[in-house]
């Protein structure tokens, strides 16, 4: 297989996941490089459901390493809280299994305070985070006052940072007029944490190149997507990582000329978590798959908005993370539908164009422009073969290459793992 990126092409939750548990059969190590426990991976093995947030889904196969790179802000509560979760469900991990970077930034209990406060200060402008501290712990990573997850391993030297860090932080969180973060309560409670976690703590660069070098094929899994990119996303609707191709190789200390394939996933329509602009945006189409129990997220629950595929922001997602191939999930969502659109491009002030504008203001001002396709009215989840799929839903397939420049190479039908189809 050799080293591949997966990456989202749209807002998220195209349901890489799934993609990515399906590519790791091929995979002998599994990275997360980028984001934190905002993002939620929903994998559906053998009937039982495993929620990953921190974990490569990676860790579902037992003959995997998984890897959490210097990229990602670890929560530490969090990563404890989902290790203890999946081993109920009778996965293994260890610290031979999960390593995790050095040099990856801790996410503290005042970043989640801050998080909030944050939000609650922008109002009607608030950005809808997940909660999470993800923005805080980054801005704090470059500023460079950060902790890194090193200190897991040095409780004498974690202590009195992290002491300094909540009195400091305090005083922001209590000027917004939220609790403070009980100092000592919190330094007892994450030096506990640090003492499970410390055995998983390793230089994972090192890790990951000696995996290459022994001839090992990387896989490294996105979170979140193209437009939630810190740089090349709907800005400033979006998280605060780079969640495109290139954050892989900066969030794993593995280099570009050491990749060999990216993975585009994109839903063959579109959703998005959040407030932002979303220009394809559709009620109907959202109501159609609430009610089919679809479309609800895997970290904070809430319902996603929804609309038809955006192939300028697919094509544009194709182009920036350098996508080799594209992994087209839910086509069932659009089975019950007579006629399904497909945006090809915007008209913004009277002007047609074909790829997304930088300003928010701009984006709300684009018009879809939209072309319109024949629905199969067939339930594709039991499809075994691609080549069993209705001409119409192929002939959709064939369209979106087409539009997006990427060639489909696996198809989602349904959420189980025997539900992807190689095209
Ligand atoms: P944050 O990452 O919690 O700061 O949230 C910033 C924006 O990214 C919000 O619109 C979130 O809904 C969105 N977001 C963050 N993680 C995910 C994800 O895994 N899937 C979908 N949206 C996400």
């Amino acid at each position: 297989m050799s080293n591949t990126i997966v990456v989202g092409a749209q807002w998220g939750d195209e349901g890489k996941g799934k993609i990515v548990d399906f590519i790791t059969e091929q995979a002998d190590l599994v990275v997360r490089a980028a984001g934190g426990s905002n993002a939620g991976h929903t994998v559906i093995n053998n009937g039982i459901k495993y929620i990953l947030h921190l974990i490569p889904s990676g860790i579902l196969w037992e003959d995997k390493l998984c890897v959490i790179g210097n990229g990602v802000v670890l929560d530490p509560f969090g990563i404890l809280e989902e290790m203890a979760k999946l081993r109920s469900q009778g996965v293994k991990i260890t610290a031979e299994n999960l390593k995790i970077s050095e040099t990856a930034h801790l996410v503290m209990p005042y970043h989640k305070a801050l998080d909030h406060a944050r939000e609650a200060k922008r109002g009607d402008k608030k950005i809808g985070t997940t909660g999470r501290g993800i923005g805080p712990a980054y801005a704090d990573k470059i500023e460079r006052g950060g902790l890194r997850a090193v200190l897991l391993t040095q409780p004498d030297v974690l202590e009195v940072e992290l002491r300094e860090r909540i009195i400091q932080h305090n005083e922001t969180i209590v000027a917004a007029g939220i609790e403070a973060v009980p100092v000592e309560e919190t330094v007892q409670k994450v030096l506990a944490a640090a003492k499970e976690l410390a055995p998983h703590i390793t230089n994972t660069a090192v890790v990951c190149h000696e995996a290459i070098q022994a001839g090992k094929n990387l896989l490294f899994e996105g979170a979140q997507g193209t437009y939630l990119d810190i740089d090349h996303g709907t800005y400033p609707f979006v998280t605060s990582s780079n969640t495109t191709s290139g954050g892989a190789c900066t969030g794993s200390g593995v280099p570009p000329r050491m990749i060999d394939k990216v993975v585009a996933v994109c839903k063959a329509y579109t959703t998005r978590v959040g407030s932002g602009p979303f220009i394809t945006e559709n009620d109907d189409i959202g109501d159609m798959l609430h009610n089919m129990g679809r479309e609800f997220g895997a970290t904070t629950g809430r319902a996603r908005r929804c609309g038809w595929l955006d192939a300028v922001m697919v094509r544009y997602a194709v182009m920036i993370n350098g996508a080799d191939e594209l992994a087209i999930t839910n086509l069932d969502g659009l089975d019950g539908l007579e006629e399904i659109k497909i945006c090809n491009a915007y008209k913004l002030r009277g002007e047609v164009i074909h790829y997304p504008p930088s300003t928010i203001a701009d984006i709300e001002a684009c018009e879809p422009i939209y072309e319109s396709h024949q629905g199969w009215k067939k339930d594709l989840s039991q499809i075994k073969n691609f080549a069993d799929l209705p001409d119409l839903a192929k002939a959709y397939l064939k369209r979106v290459e087409e539009l997006t420049g990427a060639r489909i190479s696996l198809l989602g039908i349904g959420p189980s793992r025997d539900q992807t189809l190689v095209v």
